[in-house]
């Protein structure tokens, strides 16, 4: 019986990346999204790809959604991939509650939300695959993200947390840091300042999703079963 893939942000960017690539290799997925209901039905159409529309930063909106995802699919999730993240960027100082709730609540918050919900069946049929999606800059900082850093570090906290209550359960808790890759969310960068950031990239170039969702397979396959607790860099070589 086919696993079953579950994939928050699904629909876009890395997050279409890590669907289509978990879909070719033999899952089941489920793609999840929040705004942008066209380009889901578009991603649908094209890939074949079941999609489902919630808020991951609502906890009772993962649960309704999970709940929609294991009747449509059949079974229960085998490999999380909390994915959803966004960016508020700005200088602290002039930055506005709302820009650090929203980016807190939706890529730090979200990942407790979407674990929280799914983790006891995994714990009950003891075989799990949690794969959160950190990045370069919650591991080294950068100056506008003070927001996402704090969440992208949160992450890791809670990816090696997660990992030690898990470990005896067969279920594996790792985290993906990827470096910029180009998607829609790279593509808003101001172009003097990417290529700034070009420049510190010794690879020479921003990533490709397929890149970020090659690490995704080898991490979600049932062969990884001994790492845990990690946290993977996937960006061009940046030194931390
Ligand atoms: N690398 C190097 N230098 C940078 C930089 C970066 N990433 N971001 C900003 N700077 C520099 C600017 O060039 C500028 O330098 P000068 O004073 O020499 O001109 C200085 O820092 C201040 O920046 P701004 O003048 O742009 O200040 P601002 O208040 O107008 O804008 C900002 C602030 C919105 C944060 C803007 O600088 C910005 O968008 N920076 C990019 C931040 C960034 O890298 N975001 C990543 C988004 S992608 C992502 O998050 C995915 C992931 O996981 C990697």
């Amino acid at each position: 019986m086919k696993k079953i893939a579950l994939v928050t942000g699904g629909t876009r960017g890395i997050g279409a990346g890590v669907s289509k690539a978990l879909k070719e290799a033999g899952y089941l997925v489920a793609a999840n999204y929040n705004s942008g209901a066209e380009v889901a039905e578009k991603f649908n159409k094209e890939t074949g790809i079941a999609v489902f529309s919630w808020d991951v930063s609502n906890y009772e909106a993962c649960e309704k959604g999970v709940k929609e995802v294991t009747e449509a699919l059949g079974g229960t999730i085998d490999i999380l991939v909390n994915n959803a993240g966004i960016t508020r960027d700005g200088m602290l100082h002039k930055m506005e509650v709302s820009a650090w709730e929203k980016v807190i609540s939706t890529n730090l918050t979200s990942v407790f939300n979407m674990c929280r919900v799914v983790i006891p069946s995994m714990r009950e049929k003891n075989f799990g695959r949690i794969i959160n999606m950190s990045s370069v800059n919650g591991l080294k900082g950068q100056l506008g993200q003070t927001n996402y850093a704090a969440a992208k570090a949160g992450i890791l906290g809670f990816t090696k947390s997660l990992a030690l209550e898990s470990a005896s359960k067969g279920i594996t808790v790792n985290a993906i840091a990827p470096g910029y890759i180009s998607t829609d969310m790279t593509d808003a960068i101001r172009d003097d300042i990417k290529a700034k950031i070009t420049a510190g990239i010794p690879v020479g170039r921003f990533g490709k999703v397929e890149e970020i969702a090659h690490a995704v397979l080898f991490l979600a396959d049932e062969k990884a079963s001994y790492i845990t607790g990690a946290t993977l860099s996937v960006n061009g070589g940046q030194y931390l």
